[in-house]
């Protein structure tokens, strides 16, 4: 069975596009081996609250199964729990380059105009490949924003498996495609992606989000003056942005939508997509609540936290071999 693994960080609300990604996530547990994480070492590259970090990494166990993440099927426990991680992370680090680390156009967006920045920030793709790596992975899915950590993980991999001998699996990416939801957008700013960071609540809905804020959200989401409903990305952004998650919450076709609300208004679209997207959010909701109360998300990180330490000491320990580390 092709391995897949993935992470996400327990910082800030899940919002519209990274539950849309999540469920990508649920799609692979039916065929492939999946190792999901909550990379709580990568929060701390950035300042945290230590209660606030805690009870997130929970909380983000929690929705993954809300969303239907079976834990029978797949592995899913938390990075810092597993120390092969941070062990894999040092030895990478020792064959990365402070050249390559400076072209991650994600360290220049998070670092530009900070007065300190962490060495932990530099080196977080490092970190992450070592994630990969530790699990003989052959597919990771992530958004176009990760896809450069992603070749970092594949250029380091290839270059250690030619200095020391077939090390490890070399991974592929699986990016979604726009038309899947790879790319929501801001429900203010149609031609931003949604972000957590983002100041303006109305610019998101998060899954924990109350009934009435979704509506708000999605009521006063930007559109355009032309009143047809059609999905464009150039031209119409915000309602693409509206058929795109119309589609991913109901199921259906774009084509589908258009042709259903050929004669209707962008109001009679966006009320319906109130009523779908807090449908389903109301189910996640009682699943998530459910399985914090009953205390079963405990149960599911220690098992998992122990399938994921057997898989990677077998990596970890041919690794160590490789660079003539003792391992016994
Ligand atoms: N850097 C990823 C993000 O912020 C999270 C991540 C950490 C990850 N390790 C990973 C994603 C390994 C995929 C595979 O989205």
């Amino acid at each position: 069975m092709k391995r897949v693994f993935s992470g996400v960080q327990p910082t800030g609300q899940i919002h519209l596009g990274n539950y849309i990604t999540m469920k990508n996530f649920v799609k692979q547990q039916e065929d492939k081996d999946c190792i999901y994480c909550v990379v709580n070492m990568h929060s701390i590259t950035l300042p945290q609250d230590p209660v606030i970090l805690r009870d997130r990494t929970v909380e983000l166990a929690a929705l993954y199964l809300a969303i239907g993440i079976d834990p029978k099927k797949v592995t899913l426990f938390v990075q810092s729990q597993v120390s092969a991680h941070a062990e894999l992370a040092w030895i990478l680090n020792c064959f990365s380059y402070m050249g390559e680390l400076n072209r991650m156009t994600q360290f220049k967006d998070k670092s530009a105009g900070k007065d300190v920045v962490t060495t932990g920030l530099f080196t977080y793709p490092v970190l992450m490949a070592a994630d990969i790596l530790l699990y003989d992975t052959h597919y990771v899915p992530v958004g176009n924003d990760q896809k450069q950590h992603l070749e970092l993980a594949r250029d380091i991999a290839i270059r250690f498996n030619n200095k020391f001998g077939e090390t490890f699996v070399v991974p592929e990416p699986m990016i979604a495609k726009v038309e899947d939801g790879a790319r929501i957008m801001a429900f203010d700013d149609p031609n931003q992606k949604m972000s957590k960071s983002n100041p303006n609540e109305f610019s998101k809905i998060t899954l924990l989000d109350t009934p009435s804020k979704v509506k708000k959200s999605i009521m006063r989401a930007t559109t355009d003056s032309d009143m047809t409903i059609k999905y464009d990305l150039i031209n119409k952004p915000g309602v693409s942005n509206l058929l795109t998650i119309y589609s991913q919450f109901s199921g259906m076709r774009i084509s589908e939508i258009e042709s259903k609300y050929e004669n209707e208004g962008y109001g009679s679209l966006k009320k319906d997509l109130v009523e779908i997207v807090n449908q389903e959010l109301s189910k996640i909701q009682t699943e998530y609540n459910r399985i914090l109360e009953s205390g079963e998300v405990l149960d599911v990180l220690k098992a998992g936290r122990e399938r994921a330490h057997e898989l990677s000491t077998v990596v970890l320990d041919r690794v160590k071999n490789k660079i003539g580390f003792l391992t016994f």
